[in-house]
């Protein structure tokens, strides 16, 4: 029996890929541990996504060579993206680790476990090919469940490390999911969070393999009819849509069912029609701005997040300035924001110089922050004297004195308890203090 740690980087998938590893472990007799000093095991769980992030954890790996010298027993596993993409190799640059595993083999760590606990090391496992079956398993009872609904990612933006470190997409049957979501809606849940990595293109792969894909097809569609069905289950969201899979049947079902939350999160990357094509993204920015447009007319009060990458290669101040321009339209309440990072092995790295300057991303980086935070700011201040309905979460982690929890558009309030309240209830608050980040107010007791 080996006490083990997770420490997870990178993006949901992983979140969710650590939650499930772990319980496959413990299903194994291990034991999960939330002390890094008390593991014997430590797995890092791994991003690519850029170079800031692999940079990080081998900084992290590195330093624990000294660790391992003072306690040999110490046993040390990568696994996720960086271990897929980097392999083998990383046991020269990183001796002291033991076993690298891949996105696509996580259920080999179980036997990997036994192995060097009988002496072996440096065992790999990074096979994208096999046939395995979805770890399921959830640990504890959380108010929101991460449910990975679809693997790997078709789409090879020439930017992005994904589709090479997670292989091909392959979509798992309603069925499946929506048994996985009842149970944890048995188990008290109360919202989830799909995940895939490119979510609105679910059972695509496999409606191009029998012959059924159409333009008007929307697996996606249909598998939140199914899950609106579970009762108990009070919302939905799902990350990530891509505008290219985003027809009709998709806006509609998810402006028409209750239960998904009107707050989407609709990857841009660029605004300019000529970097959108260099990304490889497949639609322009005004097909961007159908859908965003579509929704508001179905749904007036959604509201959008988005990714944006800055500084693309070739990225011209007057492109850059597309962007800022599609920003200031759609309006955003929250945008993740990244400078572009050559990735090794995509088809930008190979054929595209990274020529933007780092002090001139960077101040595009600056730029698009401060007019995001400005907006919601702004747009925030609509909510005063207002009041909304919030799924009560618990303690706040800043302020142990005040609850907070999340309207259904994903805005953050913070408010004195309540003595009769519980987490996983819903209750109406009324707004009397917003900043960019929170609504501030009081529960109002029917
Ligand atoms: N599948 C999601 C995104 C996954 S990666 C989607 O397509 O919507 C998360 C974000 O990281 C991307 O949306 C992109 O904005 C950013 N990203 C990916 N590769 C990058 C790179 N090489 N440099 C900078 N940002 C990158
Ligand atoms: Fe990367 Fe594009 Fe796939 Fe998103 S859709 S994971 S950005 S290749
Ligand atoms: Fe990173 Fe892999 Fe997610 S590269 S963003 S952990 S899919």
């Amino acid at each position: 029996m080996y006490l083990f740690h997770i420490r997870t980087y990178g993006c949901q998938m992983n979140e969710r890929d650590s939650e499930a590893l772990s319980c496959l472990l413990e299903a194994y007799g291990h034991q999960s541990v939330t002390e890094e000093e008390s593991a014997d095991v430590l797995i890092f769980n791994t991003c690519s996504v850029r170079d800031q992030a692999e940079r990080k954890v081998l900084g992290k790996i590195g330093i624990m060579k000294r660790l391992k010298a003072q306690k040999p027993a110490l046993k040390i596993g990568i696994i996720g993206c960086m271990a897929q993409r980097l392999g083998e190799s990383l046991f020269e640059k990183l001796p002291h680790v033991d076993f690298v595993v891949g996105t696509g083999q996580m259920n080999q760590v179980p036997e990997f476990f036994t192995r060097i606990a009988a002496g072996e090391t440096h065992l790999s496992a990074l096979s994208l090919e096999v046939e395995e079956a979805e770890l399921s398993g959830h640990q504890g009872q959380s108010l929101t469940s991460y449910i990975s609904v679809m693997r790997g990612c078709d789409q090879f933006c020439t930017y992005c490390i994904v589709p090479h470190t997670r292989g091909r997409e392959k979509s798992r049957p309603i069925p499946d999911i929506v048994k996985e979501v009842r149970e944890q809606v048995d188990g008290g849940s109360r919202e989830v969070l799909l995940l895939g990595q490119n979510i609105t293109a679910y059972g695509v792969a496999e409606a191009r393999k029998e012959g059924i894909y159409t333009p008007e097809f929307s697996a996606f569609a249909d598998l939140l009819q199914a899950l609106q069905e579970i009762p108990g289950l009070l919302r939905i969201r799902f990350t990530s849509p891509h505008v290219r899979y985003m027809n009709q049947k998709f806006i509609e079902t998810v402006c028409r069912l209750p239960k998904v939350c009107k707050a989407f999160h609709i990857p841009l990357q660029s605004g300019s029609n000529r970097m959108l094509a260099a990304m490889n993204r497949g639609y322009t920015a005004e097909e961007y701005l159908q859908c965003i447009e579509g929704i508001r007319s179905l749904a007036p009060q959604a509201v959008f997040s988005t990714d944006i990458i800055v500084g693309f290669p070739g990225e011209t101040p007057e492109e850059f300035e597309q962007t800022r321009q599609v920003m200031h339209q759609v309006q955003y309440d929250m945008a993740y924001i990244f400078r572009y990072s050559q990735r090794e092995g995509t088809r930008a790295a190979k054929t595209l110089k990274d020529d933007v300057p780092e002090n001139e991303k960077m101040e595009r980086n600056q730029i698009l922050l401060s007019e995001l935070s400005e907006g919601v700011e702004k747009r925030n201040k609509a909510y005063l004297g207002k009041t909304v309905e919030v799924l009560l979460e618990g303690k706040s982690k800043r302020n142990e004195e005040r609850w907070t929890g999340r309207t259904d558009l994903n805005k953050v309030c913070v408010f004195p308890p309540v003595e009769g309240f519980h987490p996983g209830q819903l209750c109406q608050v009324k707004i009397g203090r917003t900043t960019a980040n929170s609504l501030f107010g009081d529960i109002i007791q029917a």
